[in-house]
C-alpha cells in the first residue's frame, strides 16, 4: 500500500498499521490447514462441517417467483424502505406464526439480510462511550459498529451450566449505567440453544429497568425442533423494549438472496429505518416478491427443518460412540460439543482451536472452534448431501475416521 493511503486510514481500522497486523485469525487457519491437508492427501475427501449456510437452492415456487418479477418493468426501481407488499407479508408472518401483532406501516422495515441490519442498529442507539452487551460465543456485527462508533463492549458468556442463556445480573454497575442495548440471539448460533419464555421476561424486566434497549436475533427461529418456536417480542412489554430481526437466509435457503425484516418496538424501528435509508436503496422489488410468497407460505420450511433434525441426530450418534457429550440442539443447524482432553496416543489438545486443527489435518473433517467461554467445537450439517443415503454416507465416514483414535475427555 502506498505511503499516501496509509496516513488516510481511519483509526478505528487501525489507520496507519491497517493491514499490517501478523495475527492470523481463527478462518484463516482453517482455511490453511485445509488447504495443507488437501495437498498432503490426494484423493482423500475433506468432510466439511464447517459451513454455516444452507446446502439446497430455494424452493422452486419461490425462484419463479422471482423470475417472473424481474420481468416487469414496475419492479426496476430502488425500493428504498422497502414495498408494503412485504412489510405486510411479514406482519400476517408474525402474527400466524408467533401469535405478534404489529402494524405493518409503523413497526416493521426489510433488511437486506440481518447481517446489515446488525451492522446499523448501533448507529441508532451508540453514541461515543456508550456499552453494547453481546453474548459470546456468537455473531459480532452489532459489537464491531459499536467499536466503529467509539463505543465498547462487554461480553456476556454463554455457559452450557447456565444452559448457554447470558447471566444478567452478573453485570457490574457501571457497565449497566452505560449499556444502550442487549444483544441476544435464539436459536443460538453456535450453541444451538433456545430461550425460554422466562428468560424473555427476564429480559424485559433488565431492559425496563436499566433502560436498555433489546435486539433480538432471530435468523434462526424457524429451525427451532420440539417446541413450537418463541418470539421474543411475544413476551409482555418486549415491544417497549426491544426489536426482532428475522432472516429469510436459513429458513429459505436464501442466504445469498439477501432479505430479513425488522420488527417491533415503533420508534427503533423508525430510527432504524432512517440509518437505514441513507445507507442503501432497498432490496430488489422481485426479492422481496419473493420473499413475500416464503412469509406467506412457511409451510415451505418443514421439508428443511426435517432435513436438519435428521442429520443432527444421525452426528450425534456418531460423535457419542466416541465418547463425545453431545446434546442434540433445540435450534439451529450446529452441533456444538465439548473436546477431548487429549488421544491414548499421546495428543493433547489446550483448546478447541488445536482439536480443530487436528481434525483437519489428520482426519480430513473441518469444523469451528470456539473458545470464548469453554472450549467447543462446531459442526454445521449443512454439508452438501442430495440424499439420505449421501447424508449416511458422509456420517460414516465420520464415524470411520474418528476410530483411528481413543479419545481422553
Ligand atoms: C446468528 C446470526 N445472525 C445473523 C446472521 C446473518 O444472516 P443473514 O445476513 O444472511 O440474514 C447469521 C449468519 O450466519 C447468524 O449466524
Amino acid at each position: 500500500m502506498s505511503l499516501f493511503m496509509e496516513n488516510l486510514i481511519s483509526n478505528r481500522l487501525g489507520g496507519k498499521m491497517f493491514g499490517k497486523d501478523t495475527t492470523i485469525y481463527k478462518f484463516e487457519k482453517i482455511k490453511r490447514a485445509k488447504r495443507a491437508a488437501i495437498q498432503e492427501n490426494p484423493g482423500v475427501e475433506l468432510i466439511d462441517m464447517g459451513v454455516g449456510e444452507p446446502d439446497a437452492m430455494a424452493h422452486d415456487e419461490v425462484v419463479k417467483v422471482l423470475q417472473l418479477e424481474a420481468t416487469k418493468k414496475e419492479n426496476r426501481f430502488y425500493s428504498d424502505n422497502g414495498i408494503d407488499e412485504f412489510k405486510q407479508s411479514a406482519a400476517s408472518y408474525m402474527q400466524k406464526r408467533f401469535g405478534v401483532t404489529l402494524d405493518p406501516a409503523t413497526q416493521v422495515n426489510h433488511c437486506i439480510g440481518s447481517k446489515p441490519a446488525l451492522a446499523l442498529l448501533p448507529i441508532a442507539l451508540i453514541n461515543p462511550g456508550d456499552v453494547a452487551l453481546m453474548t459470546v460465543p456468537g455473531y459480532p456485527v452489532s459489537g464491531t459498529t459499536t467499536k466503529y462508533l467509539g463505543g465498547e463492549v462487554y461480553n456476556l458468556p454463554l455457559l452450557h451450566e447456565n444452559n448457554f442463556l447470558p447471566v444478567l445480573d452478573s453485570i457490574p454497575a457501571d457497565i449497566l449505567k452505560r449499556a444502550k442495548f442487549l444483544y441476544i440471539n435464539y436459536p443460538n448460533n453456535p450453541t444451538g440453544a433456545v430461550a425460554t419464555k422466562e428468560f424473555y421476561e427476564k429480559v424485559v424486566k433488565f431492559a425496563k429497568e436499566n433502560d436498555i434497549a433489546v435486539i433480538s436475533d432471530a435468523a434462526y427461529i424457524e429451525l427451532s425442533y420440539g417446541d413450537e418456536p418463541l418470539s421474543f417480542l411475544s413476551v409482555e412489554g418486549a415491544m417497549e423494549v426491544g426489536i426482532e430481526i428475522h432472516s429469510l437466509s436459513k429458513s429459505y435457503n436464501m442466504t445469498g438472496w439477501r432479505l430479513g425484516f425488522v420488527c417491533g418496538n415503533e420508534h427503533l424501528v423508525k430510527a432504524f429505518a432512517t440509518v437505514k435509508d441513507n445507507n442503501d436503496s432497498g432490496q430488489f422489488i422481485p426479492i422481496q416478491k419473493a420473499g413475500c410468497y416464503c412469509l406467506d407460505n412457511p409451510k415451505l420450511i418443514e421439508h428443511t427443518k426435517a432435513k436438519y433434525a435428521r442429520r443432527l441426530n444421525m452426528l450425534a450418534k456418531v460423535l457419542r460412540t466416541h465418547g463425545f457429550t453431545v446434546n442434540e440442539p433445540k435450534g439451529t443447524f450446529y452441533l456444538y460439543f465439548g473436546i477431548p482432553k487429549a488421544t491414548v496416543s499421546g495428543r493433547k489438545f489446550e483448546n478447541a482451536e488445536q482439536f480443530c486443527d487436528f481434525l483437519i489435518r489428520e482426519k480430513l473433517i473441518s469444523s469451528v472452534p470456539w473458545d470464548d467461554a469453554g472450549n467447543f467445537l462446531r459442526f454445521s450439517v449443512t454439508f452438501d448431501a442430495p440424499t439420505v443415503e449421501a447424508e449416511e454416507r458422509i456420517a460414516k465416514i465420520i464415524d470411520e475416521r474418528l476410530s483411528t483414535e481413543k479419545y481422553i475427555f
